[in-house]
């Protein structure tokens, strides 16, 4: 299974949602690759690692280096291909060739794993439409304000191209993040994207500051926090796959 973190719209909760997700399936014993798609490089630095081969070399010399050889493994059963800002120049290289399947050539060298999962840049780049390309499922994490329900419109169609016209992939759900059952806005955009995408929304991450902080101690939010609920409502997503 594939499955990646979608929004071209910053700072919604992509990255903590794809290294949480990833962790907890580690958690129930499923063997799990994190790919960072994303020259920000959230991921290495969330679990506090600074690898020397990244994303970058396997995308650009595919013929020398391959993807296996950048596979960090940080835990047991969570192993990470990570991004720096080299990243950034990789995506020229694939725009240059209007390359979009780099990156699905490359998972598919890897084997024994249960599940990949794709952390995504915030842009409509051509590392976006690589790993848009690369797997089977997206889930929207969509923060709780209008723009957003908006912007949840242009993504879906931006799927359904990529979907009809190159490579079969699936909307596994809209998943509102920084939720806040307090706030009237909060609840209301919720009801409102249900009335939009009836069935597709997922059960929402609340808002949590020690999801925040997590990534200041190198841990996932499970390490750091098992019982906050930032970590109930991660366990609650990743069940949905078991
Ligand atoms: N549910 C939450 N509650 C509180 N803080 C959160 C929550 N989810 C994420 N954050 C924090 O909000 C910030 C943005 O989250 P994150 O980096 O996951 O978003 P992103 O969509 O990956 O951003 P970008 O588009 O820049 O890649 C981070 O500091 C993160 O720790
Ligand atoms: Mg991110």
């Amino acid at each position: 299974m594939k499955i990646g973190f979608f929004n071209r719209k910053g700072g919604v909760g992509k990255s903590t949602s794809a290294l949480n997700f990833a962790a907890g399936m580690a958690r129930y014993g499923k063997r799990v690759l994190l790919i960072d798609c994303d020259s920000q490089g959230n991921v290495a630095a969330s679990l506090g690692m600074n690898p020397q081969m990244t994303l970058y070399h396997p995308l650009v010399v595919p013929d020398a280096i391959a993807l296996s050889a950048c596979i960090e493994r940080p835990r047991d059963n969570l192993h990470i291909v990570a991004s720096d800002m080299r990243l950034a120049q990789a995506e020229q290289v694939l725009g240059a060739a209007r390359d979009y399947d780099a990156l699905a050539r490359l998972i598919a060298t890897v084997d024994g794993y249960d599940v990949i999962v794709l952390d995504s840049p915030p842009a409509l780049d051509f590392l976006f439409y690589n790993a848009l390309c690369a797997v089977d499922e997206v889930v929207l994490p969509i923060k709780a304000d209008y723009l957003s329900v908006n912007g949840a419109r242009e993504m879906l169609n931006v799927i359904e191209q990529v979907a009809a016209g190159h490579h079969a992939v699936t909307v596994a759900g809209l998943l509102p993040t920084f939720y806040d059952a307090r706030r009237v806005l909060d609840r209301e955009m919720v009801e409102l994207l249900k009335l939009h995408y009836d069935g597709m929304v997922l059960d929402p991450i609340r808002q949590n500051t020690d999801l925040a902080k997590a990534p200041a101690f190198h841990q996932t939010i499970f390490e750091y926090s098992g019982y906050s609920v930032g970590a109930q409502d991660y366990d609650v997503l990743a069940r949905r796959w078991l």
